[in-house]
Formats: C-alpha cells, sequence, structure tokens
C-alpha cells in the first residue's frame, strides 16, 4: 500500500480563497475583519511565524495589527496591552504568540485575552465550550487536522483515534473535536505505557511530540490502513521533518501528511477563519457567508 498524501498546503490555499471571497462580502457591509498580534521577546522561530500569519492575513484581505515587546517586559505590560486589544472596537481577533518569555506565567497571561477576540481559542471560556461540545472558536491546528480529515474522507464515527500529546493547544482540544464526532479517543503521553499496542490501534493516528530523536513513530507502530497526521515540527540535521518515519510508515498507512505542507499551513488557515467567525460575531451586521 502506498498511502494518499493529504496536501495541507493545496486545501489551506483553496480554503484561503474562499475566506478572500468572504472578507470582500464583510468589507462590502461595511465589516473589516482585524487580526492584532502581540509577539514577547525576540524568540526567532516566533518572529517567523508572526510573520507568516501577517502574510496570510495580507492575501485574505484581514487587516492586521502587529505589536511587540521587549524581552525584559513585565506581566503588567502585557495585560496593559492586552486590555487596550480587547477595549478596541476595531480589533476582532488577538494573537498571543506563544511561548512567552520564562518570567511569564503563560495561562494567566492568556486568560486576559477576551474570549469573543481569543482567535487561537485557548482561553478557558473557549476551552469548555469546546469541552461542552459547542464549537466557536476553537484551536487553528486541531481545527486544522479536522478540516483534512473531513476532505479526505476519513471515517470518523466509530473509529478508534489515538493522539500522542496531551497539551492545551493540540491533544486536549483534539480529544473534544473527535469524541464530537463520535470517534473513540486515547490520548497517550510521556508517561503512557507501551505506547506502540495503542498506536497500533488506531484507524486516525495524531503524533505531536516534537522530540526527534529519540522519539520517531515508525512503521511497526502503525496498523496497516491507518490514517497518520504528523503535528510535529522538528529539526534534523538542518531539515524540518515530523514525528514519523514518512518513508517507512507511507508503505503501512492509507492516509498520510507530510511535513512541511501538511498540518502546518492548515493551523495558518484556521486561525484566519477564527479571525473572520470572530469578526462576524462581533458585528452587528447579518453577513452572508461562504464557510463552514
Ligand atoms: N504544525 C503546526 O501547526 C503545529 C502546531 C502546534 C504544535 N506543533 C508541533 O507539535 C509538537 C508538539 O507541540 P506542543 O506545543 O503540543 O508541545 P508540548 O506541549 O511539548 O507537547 C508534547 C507532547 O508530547 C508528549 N511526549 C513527549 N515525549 C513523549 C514520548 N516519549 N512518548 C509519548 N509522548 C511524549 C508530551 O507528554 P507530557 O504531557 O507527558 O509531557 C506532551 O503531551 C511540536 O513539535 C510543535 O512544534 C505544530
Amino acid at each position: 500500500m502506498t498511502a494518499v498524501i493529504m496536501d495541507g498546503k493545496a486545501l489551506a490555499s483553496e480554503l484561503g480563497a474562499r475566506l478572500k471571497a468572504e472578507v470582500e462580502r464583510m468589507r462590502a457591509s461595511g465589516v473589516q475583519p482585524t487580526l492584532a498580534t502581540i509577539l514577547v521577546g525576540d524568540n526567532p522561530a516566533s518572529k517567523v511565524y508572526v510573520a507568516s500569519k501577517h502574510k496570510a492575513a495580507e492575501r485574505i484581505g484581514i487587516a492586521t495589527r502587529s505589536h511587540s515587546l521587549p524581552q525584559e517586559s513585565t506581566e503588567s505590560e502585557l495585560a496593559a496591552l492586552v486590555a487596550s486589544l480587547n477595549a478596541d472596537p476595531d480589533v476582532n481577533g488577538i494573537l498571543l504568540q506563544l511561548p512567552l518569555p520564562p518570567n511569564f506565567d503563560e495561562r494567566a497571561m492568556l486568560e486576559r485575552l477576551s474570549p469573543a477576540k481569543d482567535v487561537d481559542g485557548l482561553t478557558a471560556a473557549n476551552a469548555g465550550k469546546l469541552a461542552h461540545g459547542e464549537s466557536d472558536l476553537v484551536p487553528c491546528t486541531p481545527k486544522g487536522i479536522m478540516a483534512l480529515l473531513h476532505h479526505y474522507d476519513v471515517p470518523i464515527r466509530s473509529s478508534r483515534a489515538v493522539i500522542v500529546n496531551r497539551s492545551p493547544l493540540v491533544g486536549r482540544p483534539l480529544y473534544h473535536l473527535l469524541l464530537n464526532e463520535d470517534a473513540t479517543v486515547t490520548v497517550c503521553h510521556s508517561k503512557s505505557a507501551d505506547l506502540s499496542s495503542i498506536t497500533r490501534e488506531a484507524d486516525i493516528l495524531v503524533t505531536a511530540v516534537g522530540r526527534r530523536p529519540p522519539f520517531t513513530v515508525v512503521a511497526e507502530m502503525v496498523k496497516e490502513g491507518a490514517v497518520v497526521v504528523d503535528v510535529a515540527m522538528n529539526r534534523v540535521d538542518g531539515k524540518l521533518v515530523g514525528d514519523v518515519d514518512f518513508e517507512g510508515v507511507s508503505k503501512k498507512a492509507s492516509h498520510i501528511t507530510p511535513v512541511p505542507g501538511g498540518v502546518g499551513p492548515m493551523t495558518v488557515v484556521m486561525l484566519m477563519q477564527n479571525t473572520i467567525i470572530a469578526a462576524r460575531n462581533q458585528s452587528h451586521v447579518l453577513v452572508p457567508t461562504v464557510t463552514s
């Protein structure tokens, strides 16, 4: 078997074109979706991620505001910036780029965001909604994974899904999204015993560990015909790779995401979709929607 490659780059570009059409309609109705980003410190990877989010927004017609705070800034300075953006009626979405420098309490800072503008879906209010089966502002990476599974007609109801990750960014929200669609979901982590015996049961296997080497998902850990979604980003010998031994696993899986070009571009386009949802929720103008 040679796996079908789930092309996140192509799907993200298709969705981006639909979102652009939606933003045009919103603008024609007097609503300009606007995303504010906050970057604290000078983490080079974070700078690249924020720049790529701005570029994607510009392509779609979403206006952007860029805010940077120096590494040595304080929690109260960040809280004041978040409060001013929460109160600004022209800003619909606020993205607080993670990780924050070590002197910040990340959880407490995220909770400063107005849930209505929390386009990463990371506040307790939005996570709680998702846990209750409501989806409004859902974290972008799991949302992008679900969009890929839907696009490739992967059966979710009654499937066995295994997620190797329990972070609030990936594993926890994805657990709820898959459960809400009637999968039987197992969440694994660094203390899970006999991981391979669990991953081998998966019809849908999602891995987001990001410690390669030593952690690698090899063919022996995968069931014949499984759908394998690789979220991780590792630098090995200067090359960007995921958790999965792509060559070996793609001979056994029915579907597989590449790294790069799989989940990454889907995450960015879902941030754009969340910004549009937030703008629509905050506007009092009824704007017809072309996205689901
Ligand atoms: N493509 C994208 O758009 C995108 C978006 C987000 C994240 N990512 C990537 O996804 C990866 C994870 O990100 P994250 O923010 O969720 O990181 P994280 O918070 O460090 O989570 C890593 C998870 O892997 C688990 N883990 C670590 N070692 C393990 C092992 N040996 N066996 C089984 N599980 C193990 C950890 O378990 P414990 O909970 O027990 O520590 C944790 O749940 C990173 O490579 C990141 O760059 C990509």
